[in-house]
């Protein structure tokens, strides 16, 4: 399959983090977690998150998300969430299933909760007939590719303490965020006081493995055995510990997630220029969305493959990631410049 913008799923592994999982090879070490080279990790994880930092590496995103909400929930608990997000739309009720807990999806256009929303949604404290609002998940960035900016974070971190809930956040690519706002992990998640994090590494260059981080000791004792009941706990930990080693060291994480974003612009800029081409979404990170005409899919996807998003309106989602080039770029905007004018100058019929 040619280089798209299907997704970040879609493209390998970085080089440097290739070769940090090459070197993990030499020799023998001990399993689930008890090697030099998670520890290591470990280490580094604490430099960008803070000393209370615990973290638990699992294969997929999925699975980071479920064991965030298992140790956030109780059965009778509710977690509000976006009715884009991941967890409600893609994860074949995984939560519900694994983690027994209520999803209650709130309407956004852009992905991004309010606080105002949240508030009004709040109902039935106590009622015995009602499962509780317990937790809320935010996507940061989210599934449309916006970001929240820290004051909305703060906003709706404080109140969801003050109200004795909990702070949720998927961050399947939350390093680009960080590049958007230009600030780092720690002022994002650790002084906010978010309580559960679903750390992203496949989507920003590793080759698999996701990491749930936390900071309650005592939400550490729990997601301890959660992870091995969910069978997420990996016996060769050294081939996770090892890329995430590599992927927070010299700002390796930050160079990925600037030339995604960089793309990301690039791409809208390009694609702006073309008047058929509406863009729907505030371009933020990884991910240009727009509507385009229905007849011009065919042809684009020959070029470089996308999804469609929305069938009725034929709103597409154009990814950017870490090995997209600027001539990946030109070429699949030509290629919509052609279609614009091919369309433009047909006769009427
Ligand atoms: C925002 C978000 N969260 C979580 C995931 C889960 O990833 P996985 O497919 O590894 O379970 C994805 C995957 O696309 C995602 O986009």
């Amino acid at each position: 399959m040619k280089r798209g913008f299907g997704s970040d799923n879609h493209s390998g592994t970085h080089p440097q983090i290739l070769e940090a999982l090459t070197r993990v090879q030499q020799d023998h070490e001990p399993s689930y977690g008890t090697d030099a080279y998670s520890e290591t990790a470990l280490q580094i994880f604490k430099e960008h998150f803070g000393p209370k930092a615990e973290v638990f590496f699992v294969f997929n995103g999925t699975a980071a998300n479920v064991l965030c909400l298992k140790s956030l929930t109780k059965s009778y608990h509710s977690v509000l969430c976006s009715d884009v997000s991941h967890i409600n739309v893609d994860e074949c009720a995984s939560p519900e299933n694994l983690a027994h807990c209520k999803l209650w999806p709130l309407p956004t256009s852009d992905g991004k909760l309010k606080l105002e929303q949240l508030q009004s949604a709040i109902i039935r404290r106590g009622d015995q007939h009602f499962s509780q609002m317990k937790v809320i998940s935010l996507t940061q960035p989210t599934e449309y590719g916006t970001v929240y900016q820290l004051q909305e974070l703060k906003a709706i971190i404080t109140w969801a303490h003050k109200e004795g809930m909990k702070v949720h956040i998927d961050g399947a690519r939350l390093c680009n965020a960080a590049v958007h706002l230009n600030i780092s992990l720690q002022e994002l998640i650790t002084d906010l006081g978010v309580d559960a994090l679903s750390f992203g590494g496949t989507k920003n260059g590793l080759a698999f493995g996701e990491a749930v981080v936390v900071f309650d000791p005592s939400l550490k004792e729990d997601i301890k055995y959660y992870r091995k009941q969910l069978g997420q706990l990996p016996s060769k930990s050294r081939m996770l510990a090892a890329q995430f080693s590599a992927y927070l060291t010299n700002d390796l994480w930050k160079k990925i997630a600037s030339h995604s974003l960089n793309m990301a612009q690039l791409l809208l800029q390009e694609a702006s220029k073309i008047p058929q081409v509406k863009i729907t979404q505030a371009t933020e990170s990884n991910v240009v969305f727009a509507i385009i005409p229905k007849s011009w899919v065919k042809a684009l996807r020959e070029e470089h493959f996308f999804y469609v998003w929305d069938e009725k309106t034929t709103e597409c989602r154009w990814m950017t990631t870490w090995d997209t080039r600027p001539e990946d770029i030109m070429n699949f905007t030509r290629k919509m410049k052609e279609l614009a004018d091919e369309t433009s100058s047909r006769p009427l019929s």
